[in-house]
Parts: C-alpha cells; sequence; structure tokens
C-alpha cells in the first residue's frame, strides 16, 4: 500500500564483484517431498536482535527460537552480535531440479540499499545472490530498484534426502580461509558428501563467501505423507510447534527421532490426543526391552474455524532388545533382532479426530 514515491532509481554496484552467478541448490524432491523446511545460516554484517532478524525474515520469534534452541523467555530485543551465527528456518519448495524459499521472504527497499547487490550484502549475509533476486522477481533491469520497492528474496534450500537419510539442508555462506574439510567436520558430515551435493570435484576450488549446502542430520519422524507438515525435518538442539501450535517437536542427538507432545498454554487446541492405552502424544510405555511411544502422526485444518485434526501413531523402539554388547541379559526375546538399528514397528495406526469442541 505505498504511495508511488519519486522514481529514485539505483544504481548496482558491480565494482569488485566476486560472488557467484547463482547459489542454487539441488533438489530433484517431486511431490509431498518437494516442500520441506530448511535452515539458513545468516551472519548480520551489523549488531541487530532476534526481533529484527525474525521480521527480515519474516519468521515469528518463537520459530527463530526454536531453530537455535534458544528458551522461548529469550528476549526477542536481545542483542545478536554482528557476525554471529544465527539459522534461520525457511520453508523450501522444490521444482525444475532446485529448491528455493517458497516465496519468502519479501524485503522492502530502502533508502541507502545502494543495489541489489549491497542488499545481497549488507542486509542478507551474501545467502543469495543479485542475479537470483533479479530472476526470481523478473526484474527487467537489475541495475534499476526503487526505494519502497518489495523483493522477493530466494533462499537457496533442498529437500532432497542424503544417502538414504532424513537431513536439513543448510544454506552455509563460506568463511574466508575455511576448507571443505572443516566445513564438513563443523557440521557432522563428510567432505566428500559436501562435495557431491554442491557439484563441485576439487576442494581447493571452495570460494570466500560461496553458498555450501550443508545436510545436517535429522531427526527422522512418523509424520504421515498426507500431513500438513509432512516435510518438517529438525536438526540436532533444535525444536518447533506444528499442527497450529497445538504439538511441540524436538530433535536431540541421543536418539535421533522427532520428540513431540502436545505444546502447554494453548487455549485454541483441542484437548488431548491420546493413543490406545490411555497414551497421549509423547507418552511411552516400556514392557521388556521394548519401548512403546505414542507417536505425533501428522494433522490436517478442519472447516471448524479451530480445528486441528491431529492424528497419532505408536511406535515401537527395540533399540535395547538388540543380542550385541550393552544389551540386559535375558532381553532378547528371542526375536532374532539385529543390534543398534532403530526399528520403528507402526503396530497399527492411530487417527484422532479433534475438532475442538470442548
Ligand atoms: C538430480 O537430477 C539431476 C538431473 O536429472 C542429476 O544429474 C542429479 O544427479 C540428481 N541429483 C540427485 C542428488 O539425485
Ligand atoms: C518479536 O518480538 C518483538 C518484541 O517483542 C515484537 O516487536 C515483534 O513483533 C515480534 N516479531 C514477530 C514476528 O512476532
Ligand atoms: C556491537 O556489539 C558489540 C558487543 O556485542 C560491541 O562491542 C560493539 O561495539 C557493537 N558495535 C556497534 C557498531 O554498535
Ligand atoms: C519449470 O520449468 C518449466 C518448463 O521449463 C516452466 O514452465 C516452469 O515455470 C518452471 N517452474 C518453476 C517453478 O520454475
Ligand atoms: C551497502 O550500503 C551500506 C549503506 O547502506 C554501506 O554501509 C555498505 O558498505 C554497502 N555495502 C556494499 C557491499 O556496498
Ligand atoms: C559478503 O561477501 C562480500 C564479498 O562479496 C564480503 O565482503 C562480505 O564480507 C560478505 N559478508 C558476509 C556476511 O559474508
Ligand atoms: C504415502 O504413504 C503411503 C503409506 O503410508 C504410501 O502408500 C503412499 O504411496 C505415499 N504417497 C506418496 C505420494 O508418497
Ligand atoms: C547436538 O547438540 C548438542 C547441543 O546442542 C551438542 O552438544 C552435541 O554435540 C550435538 N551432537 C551432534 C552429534 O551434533
Ligand atoms: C502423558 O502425556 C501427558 C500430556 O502431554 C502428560 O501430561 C503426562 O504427564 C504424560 N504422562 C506420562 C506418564 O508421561
Ligand atoms: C490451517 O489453519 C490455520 C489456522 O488455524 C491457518 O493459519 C493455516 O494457514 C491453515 N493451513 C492450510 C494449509 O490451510
Ligand atoms: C481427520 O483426518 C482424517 C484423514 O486423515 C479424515 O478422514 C477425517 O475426516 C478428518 N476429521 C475431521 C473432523 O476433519
Amino acid at each position: 500500500m505505498r504511495t508511488a514515491p519519486p522514481p529514485l532509481v539505483l544504481l548496482l554496484l558491480v565494482h569488485g564483484l566476486a560472488s557467484a552467478a547463482s547459489a542454487a541448490f539441488t533438489c530433484n524432491a517431486t511431490g509431498v517431498a518437494a516442500t520441506c523446511r530448511a535452515l539458513v545460516g545468516f551472519k548480520p554484517a551489523q549488531n541487530t536482535t532476534y526481533g529484527a532478524i525474525a521480521s527480515l525474515f519474516q519468521v515469528s520469534n518463537a520459530t527463530l527460537f526454536g531453530a537455535n534452541g534458544l528458551f522461548l523467555s529469550t528476549p526477542a530485543d536481545g542483542a545478536v552480535a554482528a557476525g554471529s551465527t544465527v539459522r534461520v528456518p525457511t520453508p523450501c519448495r522444490c521444482a525444475n531440479g532446485t529448491g528455493r524459499s517458497d516465496r519468502t521472504p519479501f524485503y522492502t527497499v530502502q533508502d541507502g540499499d545502494v543495489g541489489l547487490y549491497n542488499i545481497t550484502v549488507a542486509r542478507f549475509s551474501n545467502l543469495t545472490t543479485y542475479q537470483d533476486i533479479g530472476a526470481a522477481n523478473q526484474l527487467p533491469d537489475v541495475n534499476k530498484i526503487q526505494v519502497g520497492q518489495s523483493l522477493w528474496i530466494p533462499l537457496p534450500c533442498s529437500c532432497d534426502d542424503v544417502d538414504g537419510a532424513e537431513v536439513v539442508h543448510l544454506a552455509h555462506v563460506v568463511a574466508p580461509g575455511s576448507s571443505v574439510e572443516g566445513i564438513a567436520t563443523e557440521f557432522g558430515t563428510d567432505a566428500s558428501t559436501l562435495l557431491r551435493l554442491n557439484g563441485m570435484t576439487d576442494p581447493k576450488a571452495l570460494q570466500a563467501y560461496q553458498v555450501l549446502d550443508v545436510p545436517l542430520h535429522a531427526c527422522s519422524s512418523s509424520i504421515a505423507n498426507n500431513s500438513l507438515d509432512y516435510g518438517l525435518r529438525l536438526a540436532n538442539g533444535s525444536y518447533a510447534t506444528t499442527a497450529n501450535g497445538c504439538i511441540t517437536c524436538s530433535c536431540s542427538a541421543t536418539t535421533y527421532r522427532l520428540d513431540c507432545h502436545q505444546s502447554v498454554g494453548q487455549s485454541q487446541c483441542p484437548a488431548a490426543a491420546t493413543c490406545p492405552g490411555n497414551l497421549f502424544i509423547g507418552n511411552t510405555s516400556t514392557s521388556g526391552c521394548e519401548v512403546q511411544t505414542c507417536s505425533y502422526a501428522g494433522y490436517t485444518n478442519t472447516s471448524t474455524p479451530t480445528g486441528t485434526n491431529i492424528s497419532a501413531t505408536i511406535t515401537t523402539d527395540r533399540t535395547n532388545c538388540g543380542n550385541n554388547g550393552g544389551s540386559p541379559p535375558g532381553s532378547d526375546g528371542g526375536l532374532g533382532l539385529r543390534g543398534f538399528m532403530w526399528s520403528a514397528a507402526f503396530v497399527f495406526l492411530h487417527m484422532i479426530w479433534l475438532s475442538s469442541l470442548q
């Protein structure tokens, strides 16, 4: 709703330009797997706050805190120092072999933004390129932008599994002086995976400020493929609310299983989702070496004003039933299950229709 300002035409600074033409990541996923939640590693160029970062990327403060494993009580005006890294979740959509943030965030050109290149550097810490912004917004001339103009900032992302495993793709801007090996170690992956994912063959070809697709080990979930949050993926140490805020899930490296329960203090939510045996989502019951969990299985919107249809499923963890080292004596139950693998046996699927009539 802006009134047409005098068309102040800004010029793109191409002087000293070293950034790659495109920061796109490969994403071949199709169908329901073509959308997911990904991450970008934002490094503010100036001192800022969590609230300012949340509004720049158009996510809620709580979403930002969750992605960084910060308490919900963290003040939104809490300082974030220039150069520190904050993980920002972004909804990813894949098409034609690449992934981009799904028409978000939008940025309004401000006085003092010298051009698209300046915006990518000074506002978005090189997470995208001026060419990508130009193409995404179908700008006839990337040298001409106007104060007040609204631009979609396409952020690189992917939803592809890596070597058959669910991962969270992190867009990581390479700091000067880092190596592929060092980055792999920092993020718990290996150099060959990083090179392959980024279409590189020579680790020495790594460039400062290049955006690297880094796969983070994700917690596996029981979310069904017809759920609105299919593709919700969380990395170690993070949490998120889903199902219209009614479910909170977290991911810890101890199990790498998504751990979900009903959110507290949400008045608009259905009272209780249960599995048979009077288990609520997040409850577990142990029988011998088996641990059964009432796991969150997804949600759909219903037509009722506050309607959320949340489903749950029983999952069975037999990690402790193996006969490899460390299992308790007499716990192997004779089922011939082999060690270490976590095996999810879907005993049954129990749908709970919750239409929030209380
Ligand atoms: C994605 O598709 C392209 C073209 O079909 C192919 O070259 C590439 O290997 C695929 N990548 C993955 C990770 O499957
Ligand atoms: C984040 O918190 C700040 C300060 O409390 C508030 O002004 C801002 O609107 C919040 N941002 C979002 C996206 O909710
Ligand atoms: C940014 O914050 C740091 C402390 O985190 C402070 O030392 C520095 O002076 C601040 N810089 C500016 C330009 O405000
Ligand atoms: C994908 O490519 C097709 C044909 O090349 C094109 O029509 C379509 O708009 C592209 N989709 C996106 C999201 O870029
Ligand atoms: C971008 O513009 C700001 C002023 O708005 C300036 O401080 C900064 O140095 C510029 N950055 C580049 C890379 O041109
Ligand atoms: C972005 O890249 C430019 C060089 O293209 C560099 O000067 C600047 O420090 C980089 N900023 C960040 C936050 O990576
Ligand atoms: C969704 O999951 C069901 C099994 O739960 C499977 O039969 C179906 O093929 C899946 N659909 C897609 C589009 O992946
Ligand atoms: C998981 O996160 C915790 C804290 O967030 C950290 O101490 C631990 O090293 C991480 N583990 C892995 C495997 O990344
Ligand atoms: C089962 O879940 C409910 C709801 O999240 C919780 O209040 C209760 O403490 C849990 N019970 C057990 C035994 O974990
Ligand atoms: C589901 O309903 C919530 C409001 O309860 C709304 O914010 C959200 O956009 C809806 N999602 C879809 C996919 O319709
Ligand atoms: C809840 O979802 C299931 C399918 O997942 C559907 O069959 C059922 O009608 C839904 N209930 C409501 C109240 O919308």
